[in-house]
């Protein structure tokens, strides 16, 4: 066990991180990629044998389609038309880059262009702050080089740099008071692990600067140092001026928990493996053909009949954009969804004592979870099969930097049913008709701070999207006096869950809200609630008294489109072309389909809930406005919450028969339980996009099954005891 020997000063994703941001900086790394750029086929020869792609020199990329990311060299262009830009230009060392990142074309640019054409203008945005005082918002034309400044918002603050979250937990060891209360809880200072902790909004003292909260940890003993809390010290500081505004300690009384079975690292629970269990046999997909899918230009994915775009972002983590699939009767190509997203997320920490009230996160605006997403890792966090690929990102002095396997594309095939029928012996007829299902799965996986959060997209055949988030990583938890919980007072709240001595799991929520750009059969769209209401039958017309019956509203307008879920007020929500009908006269629509979720249950006007007021419905649609791309909006540090999703959708804008945007947030309730600890088993939910009489019959009827031959069996050599 090396950890004694680590550096102790963590910041979010700690060492990985850091060693990945600086090789990337000052090596160029070796430029023998495993593919050519210009083959449509990501993989050559049997790809099975390579676990993980070798490292792509991304410095001679080139833009290729209206939805690429900006290049290296466009990077490069644009950083030195802001150090270039007065009045950066006179202090160009003042000058910090939050973000940088393309400004899209306009969509009907976009829907129009075609392979072969000029892509339109290429151009960049920027959200800076110069001299540690002002920000500023800034669309490049990267031919012409011209700067235009947009609108700053009125509350808020852009999203932290990395070189911001990796210098905020220092700061504090300026200052001499903050030295010795460490020294006073018993923590010796190289032991010490001290976290950035955006802060909320919770009125005055939140105002007209730029601020953060440190907390902080002891890593003796254990790489789990989040486990290891030093309860109730709190160091607000000024983002800034890098000023100690504020030492508050309320926790010199609470022990810090012992390191004793927190760590999760295989090299130390290796030597701790329960003798009477033994782990589950090798398994692995095999592909004797190879994979179906293929990866043209680095981001352009083509996979039995569906194409799209994907790009890893900064601050959504993947973007998926203008998803097609063919129709299989048709053979022609059908627009399905724009754009989809992570939006924005919202985890309110459910205890409002001192050190944990502001705990109320916006992940994505606060801290980017893009730039928080790790390089996957192969074989585990994907299969064998799998294809990686990187994410171009900037820091704060507008250099770009590569983060290696950032998404994995992989078919993925779990053993489920596509379709299926057999005929029982009733009828006499010998039918077994099963077809087995496969998807792609696009992943990524975020790791803001302790928490993991894994997002999937998932193709399947039959036209279904299926949108999955995950929850796994460490608790966020609070020390406490108590050891067993015949101790705790039952008038006592602890807000959470005794998970181990000393330790408390807060009880907390995670949202997820999604923008999905819903263009099915094109832009031309509306939204209809399919209530299913109880219908009584008539006095004598049956010997029912009662059945269910499905009525079609259109949302005429945004309020109309407000869902919030309940089991006993059934409902399907549709997003139907306003052109296209099927032969029979449906619309050809995508409907949204909610799997288990959660909603705040938080006070409307709680400070955290009017900024996380974009998960106020599960459901919200919008009409199409290029600058309504963040729920929690641009500037969601320290925001207010007036531009929020809820916000704009106030406004009431008709939705009827035009170019629509539908959110969905996914949420999670989290009582913690003691399994969760030292480290979290992984917790699913999803929903899905779902063709509904988008197709004019099941488009999967036209698999083929698995037949014995195509599946060579691979059998072990020896038998293994
Ligand atoms: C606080 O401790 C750190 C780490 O030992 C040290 O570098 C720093 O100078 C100390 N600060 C003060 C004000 O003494
Ligand atoms: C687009 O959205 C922004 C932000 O909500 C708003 O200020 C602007 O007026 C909207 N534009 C249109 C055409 O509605």
């Amino acid at each position: 066990m090396d950890y004694s020997s680590l550096n102790r000063f963590f910041f979010l994703a700690v060492g990985a991180f850091l060693l990945l941001l600086f090789t990337h900086f000052s090596l160029h790394l070796p430029s023998s990629p495993p593919f050519s750029r210009s083959s449509p086929f990501p993989f050559h020869g049997p790809s099975i044998t390579a676990p993980k792609h070798a490292t792509r020199n991304h410095e001679s990329d080139i833009a290729t389609h209206p939805f690429d990311p900006l290049t290296i060299q466009e990077i490069n262009l644009a950083r030195s038309i802001l150090l270039s830009y007065s009045p950066f230009s006179s202090s160009p060392s003042s000058l910090a880059i939050h973000s940088l990142s393309l400004d899209e074309p306009d969509k009907s640019a976009v829907r129009s262009w075609k392979p072969g054409n000029t892509l339109p203008t290429r151009k960049a945005v920027a959200v800076t702050r110069y001299k540690n005082k002002v920000s500023y918002v800034l669309s490049m034309d990267l031919s012409t080089k011209e700067v235009v400044e947009l609108a700053v918002p009125d509350s808020g603050y852009p999203t932290l740099t990395i070189e911001e979250m990796m210098s905020a937990p220092w700061a504090p060891m300026s200052d001499k008071a903050f030295n010795e209360t460490i020294t006073a809880r018993g923590v010796r200072m190289s032991d010490l692990a001290c976290l950035p902790l955006s802060l909320g909004w919770f009125g005055q003292r939140e105002e007209g600067r730029r601020l953060i909260k440190i907390q902080c940890y002891s890593a003796e003993g254990t790489a789990n140092f989040y486990m290891r809390p030093i309860e109730g010290l709190t160091v607000l500081l000024d983002m800034d001026t890098k000023e100690v505004v504020e030492i508050t300690d309320k926790g010199s009384g609470i022990p810090i928990p012992s390191s004793t079975n927190t760590d999760y690292r295989y090299a130390v629970t290796k030597n701790n493996q329960p003798a009477w269990l033994k782990p589950p046999n090798p398994i692995s997909i095999e592909q004797p053909a190879g994979p179906s899918f293929t990866v043209s230009e680095d981001h352009q994915v083509k996979w039995v009949g569906w194409d799209f775009h994907i790009k890893a972002d900064a601050r959504a983590g993947i973007i998926i954009s203008g998803v097609g699939i063919i129709d299989p009767e048709t053979g022609k190509r059908r627009e399905v969804m724009y754009k989809g997203l992570v939006s924005e997320l919202f985890v309110p920490y459910m205890d409002p004592s001192d050190a944990w009230y502001f705990k109320t996160y916006l992940d994505a605006g606060e801290y980017g979870f893009g730039l928080q997403a790790m390089p996957l890792v192969p074989l585990n966090d994907c299969p064998r099969n799998a294809h990686y690929m990187d994410g171009v990102f900037v820091t704060a002095d507008g250099k770009p930097y590569v983060r290696e396997n950032m998404i994995c594309l992989f078919e993925k095939y779990s053993g489920d049913i596509s379709w299926r029928h057999s005929e029982s012996p009733i009828t006499s007829m010998e039918i077994k008709e099963a077809r087995p299902k496969v998807t792609l799965v696009a992943r990524m996986s975020a790791s803001v701070a302790n928490y993991d959060y894994i997002v999937d997209w998932e193709f399947q055949t039959d036209g279904l999207i299926r949108i999955k988030v995950a929850l796994s990583g460490i608790l966020m938890v609070k020390g406490t006096g108590y050891t067993h919980t015949k101790d705790i007072p039952s008038d006592e709240n602890t807000y959470g869950t005794l998970l181990s001595e000393n330790v408390i799991g807060v009880t907390h929520d995670h949202f997820i809200t999604f923008k999905l750009d819903m263009d099915v059969d094109g832009p031309a769209n509306s939204f209809a609630r399919v209530k299913l209401t109880r219908q009584a039958t008539a006095s004598g017309e049956s010997p029912r008294t009662s059945y269910l019956k499905a009525t079609r509203h259109v949302a005429a307008t945004e309020k109309e489109a407000q869902v919030q879920l309940a089991l006993y007020k059934p409902e399907e929500y549709h997003v139907f072309s306003t052109e296209k009908t099927t032969r029979v006269g449906n619309p050809t629509g995508y409907k949204v389909v909610s799997a288990g979720t959660a909603a705040s249950m938080l006070d409307p006007n709680d400070p955290p809930q009017l900024r996380g007021a974009f998960t106020n419905n599960q459901i919200w649609v919008t009409p199409y406005n290029k600058s309504e791309e963040w729920a929690g909006g641009l500037f969601a540090y320290q925001s207010k919450g007036e531009d929020t999703l809820a916000a704009w959708a106030d406004r009431n804008r008709p939705i009827e028969n035009r170019d629509i945007v539908l959110w969905y947030t996914l949420g999670f309730h989290h009582v913690p339980c003691q399994e969760d600890f030292p480290i979290m088993p992984t917790v699913y939910s999803s929903f899905d996009l779902k063709p509904v009489n988008f197709f004019e019959k099941n488009p999967v009827l036209w698999l083929p099954p698995h037949q014995d031959k195509d599946l060579p069996v691979c059998s072990a050599t020896m038998a293994t005891t």
